[in-house]
């Protein structure tokens, strides 16, 4: 037994956190680094993997160097389907990081159409370069045949133990798992033309893949998961139906679904949450692509100098504007790698602070219609809603939220739940006494937001922004 101590680390979009969280899940020590994903036209969105690992190693050694107390493991949280090109030998990169966010294998999905259905219904996902696949695919295209080409945690865990493992909630993101069985689908593997490539074996979140020395002496390495699964279960999102959305780079909505991996009829996907204790549960999602990718944007066009500026600089009204923040194409239920952002309803007496709330309105009816998706699949609507990442400091936001989703929003009390999660997928691994309610411990919110808006008034900004949404969309529509 071991005092269950994780050193875990959250290899984000934006960012790389390291966390060390002791067996309560106390947090001992946080070290944190930006990553400066380039946006580089045409729809490409890529990272540089030396900065990905090399951020991984900072900040973890920084995090166990200010916490001063020995680890029992490390614990790795994932972008999800973001995929790179490297070499299994030397474990050099062979291409940069291709991010979930970029567009370029749009084409790669026109072109495989006619199998739309049999992608769906294996594996819950829609047929979108926003999952691994085709960006695998689009590597081979225009990069590089030579290596392998998995998701960023094979390759970051490769360089901490040497092992070539996924686990099976990023392997769910790829379009080439089935997702009732979590093994890799040869008939999937044959639609993108992938049939001869190397995948690396599908583990539990809770299967130790081998040990590292990377951060002091040697530990097991431990609870590899995606970083929306991972919030999944810090906030004790265990129960079929309940469900947490993260405002981070973009703002993700998902809903637990239990041991049922039941397809989405209402345009969202359905994926592995995890796999604990030999038990896989599953989970339905819904993506805003662009939450701090939009309020980054704004930044940039000088109508706010941070996100902190945010609550300052909105009006109290939208008054009629409205925008459908769609910088990066629009995921569920639209599925429109095309669909770019509008502003709609401006008059000559809108202003910056019209504009700027209406950015954070559009992303919280993005979030809403989300919500009412997972009700229609569901059967019953979601009656509250858990949130994290670091748009919950909006107030603004956060109250739109609550006023046009019609339920309370419950704001988790750390700005950590990724790497808590992954912290708890390791203690799980480290006690095999432990149950997965335990390893995730109690919470209470720091603020519960309560709708103060009408169902009726909702109702009908809803309705105005779905005919924004219109606008938006692309040739792909
Ligand atoms: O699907 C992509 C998502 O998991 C990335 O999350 O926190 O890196 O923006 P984040």
């Amino acid at each position: 037994m071991t005092d269950g101590i994780v050193l875990a680390i959250d290899q984000g979009t934006s960012g790389t956190k390291a966390i060390v969280a002791d067996g309560a899940g106390q947090v001992l020590a946080i070290a944190e680094q930006a990553i400066h994903p380039r946006y580089l036209g045409g729809g490409a969105v890529e990272q540089d993997p030396a900065e990905l690992l090399a951020s991984v190693l900072s900040t973890g050694r920084q995090a166990v160097a200010e916490a001063g107390v020995r680890i029992d493991a490390v614990a790795l949280a994932n972008q999800g389907e973001t995929v790179l090109a490297w070499d299994r030998t030397t474990g050099q990169p062979l291409s940069q990081a291709i991010v979930w966010q970029d567009r370029r294998s749009e084409q790669i999905c026109v072109d495989r159409a006619e199998h739309a259905a049999l992608v769906a219904s294996r594996t819950g996902l829609v047929l979108d370069p926003y999952f691994s696949a085709p960006k695998m695919r689009w590597l081979r295209d225009n990069v590089t045949t030579a290596g392998v080409v998995t998701t960023t945690d094979t390759w970051l865990v490769h360089h901490l133990c040497g092992a070539f493992v996924t686990d099976t909630s990023t392997a769910s993101r790829s379009l080439l798992l089935d997702l009732d069985t979590q093994r890799w689908d040869d008939r999937l593997l044959g639609v993108f033309g992938l049939e001869g490539e190397q995948l690396p074996e599908v583990v539990a979140s809770d299967a130790i893949v081998g040990t590292t020395t990377a951060f002091g002496p040697e530990v097991p390495v431990t609870g590899l998961i995606v970083d929306q699964q991972a919030a999944l279960l810090a906030e004790s999102c265990l129960e079929p139906g309940t469900a947490k959305c993260t405002f981070g780079t973009g703002a993700f909505l998902l809903a637990q679904l239990g041991g049922t991996s039941s397809r989405s009829a209402s345009g969202l996907t359905t994926s592995v949450a995890w796999t604990l204790r030999d038990s896989t549960s599953f989970c339905v999602d819904g993506q805003v692509y662009t939450a701090a990718s939009a309020v980054r944007w704004i930044k940039e066009l000088g109508m706010i100098a941070g996100a902190h500026e945010l609550d300052t600089v909105s009006a109290a009204s939208s008054e009629g504007v409205l925008c459908v923040p769609a910088l990066a194409g629009l995921g569920s239920p639209w599925w429109d790698a095309t669909a770019t952002a509008t502003w709609t309803g401006m008059t000559l007496s809108s202003t910056k602070g019209h504009l700027v709330r209406s950015v954070l309105e559009g992303i919280a009816a993005q979030v809403a219609e989300l919500m009412r998706a997972v009700g229609d699949d569901m059967g019953t609507p979601l009656t509250r809603l858990r949130v994290d990442g670091g748009l919950t400091r909006s107030k603004v936001l956060m109250q739109a939220q609550a006023d046009l989703a019609q339920v309370p929003v419950d704001v988790y009390p750390s700005s950590h739940a990724t790497p808590l999660g992954a912290a708890a997928c390791a203690r799980l691994a480290l006690d095999p006494q432990l149950t997965v309610s335990e390893a995730v411990g109690d919470w209470a919110a720091t603020h519960t937001y309560e709708p103060q808006w009408s169902a009726e008034q909702a109702a009908e900004h809803l309705r105005r922004w779905e005919s924004a949404v219109t606008a938006s969309l692309g040739s792909q529509s």
